[in-house]
């Protein structure tokens, strides 16, 4: 086959062009072309941009020894490598010993651009450092140096910690109380060069100095096991500071801490008393410094919040605010003293999440009086976080909000879903002109809010609905021809925002909220293409592994709020091993799994050691959830999975991953170990579960999923399964059955067999059960049930019907990996692959992703029978492009011929695809080969 592959990363663009240009340019030409390329050359320079330290831009309050350090090249040219690198670190003019270098690293010969390992002088704790970095090309050109980039030390250990914990002194618990607010003075006597306060409590904080907010972040200090990890977070408060009197005021709320969790029996889970911990450290000009910390000294009240709790709400009364209480004028005098308590701070760790910030804002879309008589605003979209309001009105007036995801079928506010949840806010109004009220430590699910205690219509000026969730960003976007596949798309988007609340939560409305694994490892493939989750799921991995009992269980919720209940349930527990496999696969972290290796041991320790001749048949499972049931079931149409031979594939599946894992890690002897395992895991799946002629005892669209994707069946088994999976579709006349674990592999076995067309019907399908069947419905957020809501509109038993549930919307993982075709070939797309799926009818689709490298796009098109296939491949990364088409003749990028551009190194054939290498670029390929494009 002709190939005109060569080494492409060694060669200059310099050459490439001349030799490109020299193979159509007429020679009277080429001094013409010579200029231009010499123009060319230098605009094509490389740069070096978005450099993270700890995956984050410019992070503060670091505790790691070791941050690494990652950026990008950018260029124009196509085929851009790094060949070197050279990073220097100098300790910033805000942190003493301003210019002070504490790092060069040297040219370094390696291509390495992603978690580059701080290896300069011991990092000082709140210390801010600068760095930049400059690269070297395949080019051999050197870059300039990037602008500098930042990080920010915080409090490295326990022992930094001088503040004292303090509490109000009483005990609040269930009853209606106000929540207690603290203050303390101190003077600044000298010019403030740096101030950085670090705050953590029992319960949630929202601090202020001299009456302005202490950052941006909600719901502070976040959810973690906290008797053995607590966070604490770290403010650059220098421009709130004055010179002479300052007050610091917090407010404390019973959030997770102590809170109603899960269920009613569940209040004071992690203690009874919430406190507050918080040290200000202050530099000044003249380089002496002063720590201001939480102590005897503070005092401690009540103000306007008299209720806060997750699940019900907050009530307001401004009638009891203490107008400046956080300032330093305000007297004080009638304040009680508080009590210092000697606990423990050797759980306190820095945050290693993004924080709750307030994201998206929305106004009401439409103001409706209900048939039971109503005021109910309609946001237009069921989002997870609170109402701010604006109030007239006069002292003493009541102002109840209560939030609602649907209204029922004759329009009325339906909260029955909610169980015991409340979500509901109470504002009682002092009668100012204009009084703003928004809740603190509480949020509400929602799409429709009720107002009662207005007269007269609701202006929609007065109502803003804020969407709260982890701040981490937005890296994939998926579009297609199909504008309902595209609305699902927005849907699974949105139940990610909803339910990335700090940690990855069920759902957000009804009292449960909980960090449930099974639905955060089905849904996390999908995840991590729509947002950058590496750092949200890193810090949840490790309560996780905290929260792991001695034996290897992992608990069905984590932080574990519900003890060992239902603990250690196939494709739950496995989350332990799934999530790390997924941020590795997604982010290429290796650390991720040398961190949670034992924790991923553990797990299958258990299952080993639970087994008998390796059959994992005992003990608590929760099976495929919710599957498919019709009402009634005469026929035996219920998709009954049994649920040990899901626990067998489950079990499988994670020694697999774990055999993975001890490969990266060069753990050769558990990597063996581990492989003797699974191949008696599997023969006992086979004894157990097949019959000869390869019918598994259960026949559902979710055991043939399940034994397929985890490779549970010999080779020459595999295609009849794939038949009696597609078979089974189509016995439910192309509809799904599958619950929580077999969905989120539904299609992708479908399509590994070659089953893309009955894959499409699925995702296409619009009656229930579909994916598309609530997009129908009007939803604007994915449901916890195919059924949540019936086509005559009636709702699904109450007693679990969410409406944000973000499971399903796994299926996201195969629009962006198969239908468009973007997935990592290596760890971290460092190597990327493209191969798009076409088919179902549709006439184009396009994901893109922001990976460590840059951006990343895989797109189709087809238009007259032509298809357009684009590719976008960041610097620094290799790419394998699979093309459908029947031959390399038929494709062209740029308007030439594949075959004569040495951009590309073509592979070959391979089934219906052609196959070929490249480097970094954008692509615009055309393939002309109609045969082809008729069948899709
Ligand atoms: C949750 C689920 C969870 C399940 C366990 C439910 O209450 O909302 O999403 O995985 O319990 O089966």
């Amino acid at each position: 086959m002709y190939n005109h592959f060569f080494d492409f990363l060694q060669r200059s663009i310099s050459y490439k062009a001349i030799e490109q240009k020299q193979t159509f340019m007429n020679k009277n030409y080429l001094a013409l072309s010579f200029i231009l390329l010499v123009n060319f050359t230098a605009v094509a320079q490389v740069n070096v941009t978005h450099l993270l330290c700890e995956n984050k831009i410019n992070p503060i309050g670091l505790s790691v020894t070791q941050p690494r350090l990652s950026w990008q090249l950018s260029s124009l040219k196509r085929n851009v490598m790094q060949t070197a690198y050279e990073v220097k670190a100098i300790i910033d003019a805000a942190s003493g010993k301003a210019g002070k270098e504490v790092w060069s690293s040297g040219k370094v010969s390696s291509s390495q651009s992603v978690y580059v390992t701080y290896a300069g002088a011991p990092l000082q704790q709140g210390v801010k450092y600068k760095w930049q970095v400059r690269v070297w090309d395949n080019d051999s050109k050197v870059s300039d140096w990037s602008p500098a980039a930042q990080w920010q030390m915080g409090l490295m250990q326990p022992s930094d910690w001088k503040a004292k914990w303090i509490e109000a002194g009483y005990k609040e618990e269930r009853a209606l109380h106000p929540i207690p607010i603290f203050r303390k003075t101190f003077s600044a006597g000298k010019t403030v060069k740096s101030a950085i306060a670090y705050i953590t409590s029992h319960g949630l904080y929202e601090a202020f100095i001299n009456g302005k907010r202490v950052g941006d972040l909600y719901l502070s200090p976040g959810w973690t096991s906290y008797n053995k990890r607590l966070q604490y977070q770290m403010y650059d408060v220098t421009h709130l500071l004055n010179g002479g009197k300052n007050a610091i005021g917090v407010m404390l709320g019973s959030g997770w801490y102590r809170g109603r969790l899960a269920t009613a029996k569940n209040w004071n889970l992690y203690g009874e008393n919430i406190g507050l911990l918080l040290q200000l450290n202050i530099t000044y000009k003249d380089g002496t410094s002063e720590t201001v910390i939480s102590d005897e000294s503070w005092k401690t009240s009540m103000g306007a919040i008299q209720y806060s709790e997750i699940y019900d709400g907050e009530i307001q009364d401004a009638r009891k605010e203490q107008v400046g209480w956080a300032t330093a004028q305000f007297n004080d005098d009638g304040w009680s003293g508080v009590q210092v308590k000697d606990l423990p701070k050797q759980q306190i760790i820095a945050s290693e999440s993004e924080p709750v910030r307030k994201q998206e804002t929305f106004k009401p879309l439409k103001i409706i009086t209900s048939p039971q008589g109503d005021k109910i605003i309609d946001f237009g979209q069921n989002l997870v976080g609170w109402v701010v309001v604006r109030l007239k009105g006069h002292a003493g007036d009541k102002i109840v909000i209560s939030h609602a995801e649907v209204l029922d079928k004759n329009g009325n506010f339906y909260t029955k879903n909610l169980r015991t949840a409340k979500q509901q806010n109470i504002y009682i109004l002092k009668g100012d002109n204009e009084e703003i009220f928004e809740p603190h430590f509480t949020w509400q699910g929602f799409r429709f809010v009720k107002v009662e205690g207005v007269e007269g219509n609701l202006r929609p000026e007065d109502f803003t609905a804020v969407a709260l969730y982890s701040d981490m960003e937005r890296t994939g976007n998926f579009t297609s021809s199909n504008p309902l596949l595209n609305q699902l798309q927005h849907n699974i988007e949105w139940g990610q925002k909803g339910n990335f609340i700090d940690i990855p939560t069920d759902c957000p409305q009804r009292d449960e909220r909980l960090g449930w694994t099974g639905d955060a490892q089905a849904f996390s493939r999908t995840a991590a293409y729509n947002m950058n989750v590496h750092s949200f799921f890193t810090k949840w991995l490790k309560d996780l592994a905290a929260d792991q009992l001695p034996n290897g269980i992992v608990p069905p919720v984590i932080p574990n709020t519900i003890r060992e209940y239902a603990a250690g349930a196939a494709g739950w527990a496995d989350a332990s091993i799934i999530i790390p496999w997924v941020l590795y696969r997604a982010y290429g972290d290796k650390k991720i799994l040398a961190d949670q290796y034992s924790s991923m041991k553990a797990w299958v320790g258990y299952m080993q050691q639970s087994s008998t001749g390796y059959l994992w048949n005992k003990g608590f499972q929760f099976g495929d959830w919710l599957f498919y049931r019709p009402a009634d079931d005469l026929d035996g149409r219920s998709a009954v999975t049994d649920k040990y031979l899901i626990a067998q594939c489950f079990f499988a599946n994670s020694v697999q991953l774990l055999i993975n894992t001890a490969t990266v890690l060069n753990k050769k002897e558990d990597a063996l170990q581990y492989s003797n395992l699974l191949r008696n895991v599997k023969e006992a799946f086979l004894k157990e579960y097949i019959t000869p002629n390869g019918r598994l005892i259960s026949g559902t669209q979710t055991a043939y999923t399940l034994a397929l994707n985890f490779d549970m069946l010999p080779e020459n088994m595999r295609a009849g399964a794939a038949k009696r999976l597609a078979d089974n579709v189509a016995s439910y006349n192309n509809h799904l059955t599958t619950g929580f674990l077999g969905t989120p592999y539904l299609c992708h076995v479908l399509s590994r067999f070659g089953y893309d067309s009955i894959a499409y019907k699925l995702l296409l399908q619009e009656s229930y059960p579909s994916w598309l069947y609530p997009v129908k419905m009007g939803a604007t957020t994915i449901w916890e049930r195919w059924d949540g809501q019936k086509p005559d509109s009636s709702f699904q038993n109450a007693a679990m019907n969410s409406f944000n549930h973000y499971a399903y919307g796994a299926i996201g993982d195969w629009m962006y990996r198969v239908m468009a075709g973007l997935s990592e070939d290596e760890p971290g797309y460092k190597k990327i692959k493209i191969m798009p799926h076409i088919g179902g009818g549709l006439t184009s689709a396009k994901a893109a992703l922001k990976t460590y490298y840059g951006n990343a796009s895989a797109g189709w098109e087809l238009q007259n029978n032509r298809l357009t296939l684009t590719a976008e491949i960041p610097a620094n990364t290799t790419a394998i492009i699979y093309i459908p088409a029947k031959s390399i003749d038929a494709i062209t990028e740029g308007g030439k011929k594949i075959s004569d551009n040495r951009d590309f190194k073509i592979v070959g054939q391979e089934g219906k695809y052609v196959k070929i290498e490249t480097g970094s670029g954008n692509y615009v390929f055309s393939i002309t080969d109609n045969g082809l494009v008729k069948k899709f």
